[in-house]
Parts: C-alpha cells; sequence; structure tokens
C-alpha cells in the first residue's frame, strides 16, 4: 500500500462507522494506523479497530511501550494524511484551540500534515456557536470537513450532526491525497543536494574558502522538498538558515562533503550546488603556522575530489539525474557544455559569477540550462524562483 491515513477515532456513535472506513479505505489500497481516544473506546474497541488495521493501535499519550517503538511525535508524521473520524465537539474544539491533554489532540498539534475531519454530535452541539466558531477556525488552519449530514440522529433529534457516510469519508480521503499528489509530484524521489562553500585548513585557525552564501543550493534543497521530495542537504559553512523538512549534514571540506554525500546514496536525484574548493593545502599543519621574520610559508596545494564527477560516474549507485552547476566569469556556455561532458552529470545550471553580475552572496541569479538537448536561457531570477522551476523541470523530468 502506497498511501497511510492515521485514523483518529473519537468518542461517539458513530465511531462504529470507522470499522467499515477502514475496510473501504484497505480495498483502496490506502494502509490505515488508528488512534483511539478514551471516548472513543466506549463506543468501539481497540482489538476491533487492530484486526482490520492490521496495525497497533494507539491509545496512550504516556504509555511507555509506545514511546519506545513510535514516538507520539514521529506517529504525527507517519501518514499521508490525518482522518479525524468521528470528529466530536470536544476533538475540535482541542484542535481549534491548541490543546494537548491526550495523544488525539497532542498529535492534532505536532503535525504539519493535512487533516481532515468528518464531524459527528448532536443537532443543537452542532449548530452552538462556539461550535461553528470551531469549525471556522480550524478551516481558516487549513483543515477539510466532510459532512455532517442530515438525518435522524441516534439521540431521536433530526439535523445536521450525522457523521457522513464510510462511502462518502473513504471517497473524500482518495480524493484529498489525489490533490496532494498532485502538489507533491516528487513524493517518494529522495534528491541530494550539495550548497555552499567548502572550507580547506591551512592550519587550526586559517582556511582556504570562497565567497559562496549556499542561498541558492540551500532554496534548491526547499523547492525538492516543497515537490514532496525526500532531501539530504550536505552543505559546507554557511549562514543561511536550513530549511524546513530536509535532513541537514553540515561539513566543511570537501572531502567531508564527498563521504556524506556518498553515505546518502542511493539517490534519485543529485543537485551540487555547492562551490567545492578545487584545492586543498596538502600538509595543512597541526599547529597555528607561525611567522619567521623571513620566509612566507610555501602553500602546497593538491587538488580535491570531484564530487559531482564522482556521482556522476558512481558504478552502482548513480542517481538517476544528476545536475551540476557551472560558475563562470567568461564564455559561460561553451565552459558550461565542456563542463557537462567532462563530468558526466546530465544537466548543467550556468551561471556567470563575474563580480558584476552580483550572484555570489546576491539575492538573483541568471542562469543558462544546458541538457543534451540544447540550451534554455532563463530570465533574471530570485534564487528561490531560479530553485522552484529548476525543482519543477526535475518533476516534469520524472513523470
Ligand atoms: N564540483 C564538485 N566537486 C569539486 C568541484 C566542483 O562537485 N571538487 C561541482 C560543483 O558543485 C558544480 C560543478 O562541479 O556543480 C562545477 O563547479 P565549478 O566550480 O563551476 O567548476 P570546477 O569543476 O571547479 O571547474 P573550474 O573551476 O575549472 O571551472
Amino acid at each position: 500500500m502506497s498511501k497511510r491515513v492515521l485514523l483518529i477515532v473519537g468518542g461517539g456513535i458513530a465511531a462504529y462507522k470507522s470499522l467499515e472506513l477502514v475496510r473501504l479505505l484497505s480495498k483502496s489500497g490506502i494502509a490505515t494506523t488508528a488512534i483511539l481516544t478514551k471516548a472513543g473506546a466506549q463506543f468501539v474497541t481497540p482489538l476491533s479497530l487492530s484486526s482490520l488495521t492490521g496495525d497497533k493501535v494507539y491509545q496512550d499519550l504516556f504509555s511507555l511501550t509506545d514511546e519506545s517503538e513510535m514516538g507520539h511525535i514521529e506517529l504525527s508524521r507517519v501518514a499521508d494524511l490525518i482522518v479525524v473520524a468521528p470528529a466530536t465537539a470536544d476533538l475540535m474544539a482541542k484542535a481549534a484551540h491548541g490543546l494537548a491533554n491526550d495523544l488525539a489532540s497532542t498529535t492534532l498539534l505536532a503535525t504539519d500534515t493535512p487533516v481532515l475531519m468528518a464531524p459527528a454530535m448532536n443537532v443543537r452541539m452542532w449548530l452552538h456557536p462556539a461550535t461553528q466558531r470551531n469549525l471556522a477556525t480550524l478551516k481558516g488552519d487549513g483543515v477539510t470537513f466532510i459532512g455532517p449530514n442530515e438525518g435522524d440522529m441516534a439521540c431521536g433529534e433530526y439535523g445536521p450532526g450525522r457523521m457522513a457516510e464510510p462511502g462518502e469519508i473513504a471517497a473524500a480521503i482518495r480524493k484529498q491525497l489525489g490533490a496532494l499528489d498532485a502538489a507533491r509530484p516528487l513524493a517518494g524521489k529522495s534528491a541530494l543536494v550539495t550548497s555552499g562553500p567548502t572550507h580547506e585548513p591551512i592550519d587550526p585557525v586559517r582556511y582556504i574558502a570562497n565567497r559562496s552564501s549556499g542561498k541558492q543550493g540551500h532554496a534548491i534543497a526547499a523547492a525538492l522538498a516543497a515537490l514532496g521530495a525526500r532531501v539530504t542537504l550536505v552543505s559546507g559553512p554557511v549562514g543561511v538558515p536550513t530549511p524546513p523538512g530536509v535532513t541537514f549534514v553540515p561539513v566543511e571540506t570537501a572531502r567531508e562533503m564527498l563521504a556524506a554525500c556518498e553515505a546518502a546514496l542511493p539517490a534519485d536525484i543529485a543537485v551540487c550546488a555547492a562551490a567545492v574548493a578545487d584545492w586543498r593545502v596538502a600538509d595543512a599543519g597541526a599547529e597555528k603556522i607561525k611567522k619567521d621574520g623571513k620566509d612566507v610559508p610555501p602553500l602546497a596545494l593538491v587538488e580535491n575530489p570531484d564530487i559531482l564527477a564522482t556521482l556522476s560516474r558512481h558504478p552502482f549507485r548513480r542517481p538517476r539525474l544528476v545536475i551540476g552547476f557551472a560558475a563562470e566569469t567568461e564564455n559561460v556556455v561553451p565552459y558550461a557544455r565542456a563542463k557537462r561532458a567532462k563530468k558526466g552529470c546530465d544537466w548543467i545550471v550556468a551561471n556567470d559569477v563575474s563580480p558584476e553580475t552580483g550572484v555570489m552572496g546576491g539575492e538573483d541569479n541568471t542562469v543558462i540550462l544546458v541538457s543534451e538537448s540544447g540550451e534554455e536561457t532563463w530570465p533574471k531570477l530570485p534564487k528561490t524562483e531560479v530553485a522552484a522551476r529548476l525543482a519543477a523541470r526535475i518533476a516534469d523530468h520524472f513523470s
């Protein structure tokens, strides 16, 4: 099953319908993990839920066994969608106000996974201004709703408050998962991105570096993650913040960067945006080099490993799409084409980094995308926009 729903079963007579919902989801190839609230357990048993989900049912916020298997924070991240069915007036109120005093409400507060609620409650409770306020707050927070339907209620009254039927909820889930897929075309793909400069030590206090800020590489990592890719960002020392939702591996030297990249394989996509130092000092001293008043120290340099070329020519774990950058100050396109051939990568993002362009450290970039099928010049764009376009092109490539 490629999709998973985290189903929170609240306390209401409609809870029995959630069992049918799990069965319908499973028929559509959607797996379910369930959280059963204390009130929910008055209506369905953990055993019937777990028999249908084929998984453990989570009930306690402070369960030592559960926490050692899967912490409640992690639990909130395992699913593509969180579904609250039945969503009681109490659960809606807690979620609207950010309360977190049990496993269900803590999970709802601790997640950035989309949430779908299927309310079920007495008609007066549903129409009460407090519930309607909570409904508006939750909608404003991005929660989507299915139902409630109008009809005879278990309590003998008539009106809106009946939980939507399992078939309707399952359809809403499939629709929402489909929409999520469309917005996350790189879901299921893994990407490795290098960023920033490298620092090559001369001695314990001095190093060779360059002017790379990491802005472009970090923006690419963020853009790929936004499209659903699992991103590992390997970066030299930078002052820009780590984008949310990526695995960050900080490194200093080119050799450390290469080791971190190799450890991050296999990956479907590799984007080498780092400005890797071409050379390092042959014998970086363990002690600070002192002036002796006579000679300047001879700095013998040796060439660093080429990370882009290593990934492009990896004998058994070459990423399916390898993209390099070409930082040039003249003859941008011919040099970029030559670099693409020399390093064996699929695409090269070429840019002119002459000081007058302000690219190094700046906010904007003007790039030319060089691929097998030719060159494409993009207009001058903010680096975040270059990243978004590149991520979209990558998604197109895999679609
Ligand atoms: N690159 C790399 N490892 C290196 C050097 C460069 O992975 N040791 C990658 C960069 O991340 C970039 C591409 O290679 O994607 C080209 O980098 P660039 O600095 O433009 O080219 P160099 O290979 O350094 O060649 P030159 O400096 O001679 O232009």
